[in-house]
């Protein structure tokens, strides 16, 4: 990151003015914080200040999601509260999955929102801000297929790892899901552009990234699929660790499953979408996948990688879903041992073929909460047997940040485990050998073993 692009002059502001100042809140998955760094390094390069409070900034943007209906609710109810923090003069933004999926809509609900832009529109930024603050309101929201952003120097605020979008977009067409109307479709980074980047992370000093995809490894870029893009970035020296999410079942290949079991670097966890336990479940959200198929996958990557972490998403209460099909996702919980998972009531999407199913397929809202509960427990209680086994084991870990506690640090081992340490924070960004001494069931107490093996630099956090 350089110090030319921070003082850069404002677009549209009269020399000597003082910079403007932008605040941006993140809803969502971490696709949306990639993004959210891209628009930090765009507007910072245009002249503005980054501030991380919203109270006066000159442009709060608010970067959505819209994958169930509660992420967007709880949007709206943010756009309302956030407008007590504007001053005359300041602009308000919603950019993201839901600004892609409202488009003007979000202009009448919120008035006082003055632009709203899809993922593939944020190179404009700065122009329609400029427009914004002339009292312009502006919706820009045309995918853009070629926009990888290469030339924008994302403004990291995570201070150990990088979140690095090598593909946009989703091919897929599940049946309850909006992100392929929100984020268009299916793209890949060049491999060369990618490297560039992790070696631009490693340069700020940070040692782990996550390449970001919705089906990440179906990975291809025209010359190389995602088994050479994780032998590639697995390369770059200084990196010691790559994880990815998510992926799809069907695109674990021998080669991808190879290149993660060689690549040291490669960490040894998948988040492996799984959704419904239940063939016939599956068939109805196009899945592509059975059970069986699922069970395949597993039990091909468990062979080649030992040790295997992996973790999951499920949707429970699915149009016409019935006891039995619930049964078979509990099951298959029971059978590949999850170490943890992401639960969702399914929500109906607008435009998704899942709401053009008949009607009597819905499920009543009790039994979707009955079902829930049960899941939950299941998995918690597999999650908590899991990690019993692991008490007395010695892990590495990057230490994170601080924890919620203030008092212990968090770290996370390369299984993804997340681990409590008691440490100084000047720790955070170090690798400890740490001895697994308590579990609450979900997280773990980690107890250090050996002096600390490398001390890494702080990413340089300017503005
Ligand atoms: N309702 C509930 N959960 C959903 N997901 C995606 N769409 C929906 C929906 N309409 C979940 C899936 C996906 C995760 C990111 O969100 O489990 O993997
Ligand atoms: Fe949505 Fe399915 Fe694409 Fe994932 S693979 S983003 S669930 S359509």
């Amino acid at each position: 990151m350089s110090d030319a692009l921070v003082t850069a002059a404002p677009i549209g502001a009269p020399i000597g003015a003082p910079r403007p100042t932008v605040y941006i809140e993140t809803y969502g998955c971490q696709m949306n914080v990639a993004d959210s760094e891209l628009m930090y390094g765009k507007l910072v390069a245009s002249g503005y200040d980054a501030v991380d409070v919203p109270d006066g900034a000159d442009v709060i943007l608010v970067n959505t999601c819209a994958i169930r209906e509660n992420a967007e609710t709880r949007v709206i109810g943010r756009l309302g509260e956030l407008k007590k923090f504007m001053r005359p003069g300041s602009v308000m933004g919603v950019t993201g999955c839901m600004a892609q999926r409202l488009g003007p809509r979000v202009l009448e609900q919120a008035r006082h929102v003055s632009i709203v832009v899809g993922p593939d529109g944020y190179r404009a930024l700065p122009e329609l801000l400029d427009g914004a603050r002339r009292g312009e309101k502006f919706t820009a929201t045309d995918f853009d297929l070629e926009e990888h952003y290469e030339d924008v120097v994302a403004r990291r605020f995570e201070g150990v790892k990088a979140w690095i979008p090598v593909q946009r977009g989703c091919d897929y067409r599940c049946t309850y899901c909006i992100v392929p109307t929100t984020r268009g479709p299916e793209r890949s980074r060049k491999l060369h552009e990618v490297v560039r980047e992790v070696h631009e992370v490693v340069n700020q000093g940070l040692t782990e990234v996550v390449l970001l995809g919705q089906t990440v490894n179906s990975y291809n870029d025209g010359t190389h699929d995602f088994a050479d893009l994780l032998r590639a970035v697995g390369a770059v020296d200084g990196i010691r660790r790559v994880r990815y999410t998510s992926p799809h079942p069907n695109d674990f290949s021998d080669r991808v499953i190879a290149a993660m079991a060689e690549v040291p670097t490669v960490c040894g966890h998948i988040h492996l979408p799984m959704q419904s336990g239940s063939t016939s479940m599956l068939k109805k959200m196009l899945r592509r996948y059975s059970r069986e198929d699922y069970l395949a996958c597993v039990e091909r990557m468990r062979a080649a990688i030992p040790g295997l972490a992996l973790t999951t998403d499920i949707i429970v209460g699915f149009p016409s879903e019935t006891d039995e099909e619930f049964a078979d996702t509990l099951s298959l919980c029971q059978e590949v041992r999850f170490d943890d998972a992401f639960m969702f009531k399914f929500s109906p999407r607008e435009g998704t073929p899942a709401t053009r199913m008949p009607a009597e397929w819905t499920i009543p809202d009790d039994i979707v909460a009955t079902r829930f509960e049960l899941l939950l427990k299941t998995v918690r209680g597999i999650s908590r047997e899991n990690n019993m086994r692991r008490l007395g084991d010695t892990v590495e870990v990057l230490i994170e940040k601080v924890a919620r506690d203030g008092e212990l640090l968090q770290a996370r081992s390369r299984d993804f485990k997340t681990i409590m340490v008691p440490a100084d924070a000047g720790a955070i960004g170090d690798y400890l050998t740490v001895k697994l001494s308590g579990t609450t069931g979900a997280t773990f107490m980690g107890t250090p073993v050996v002096e600390q093996t490398e001390r890494k630099p702080l990413p340089m956090m300017a503005g």
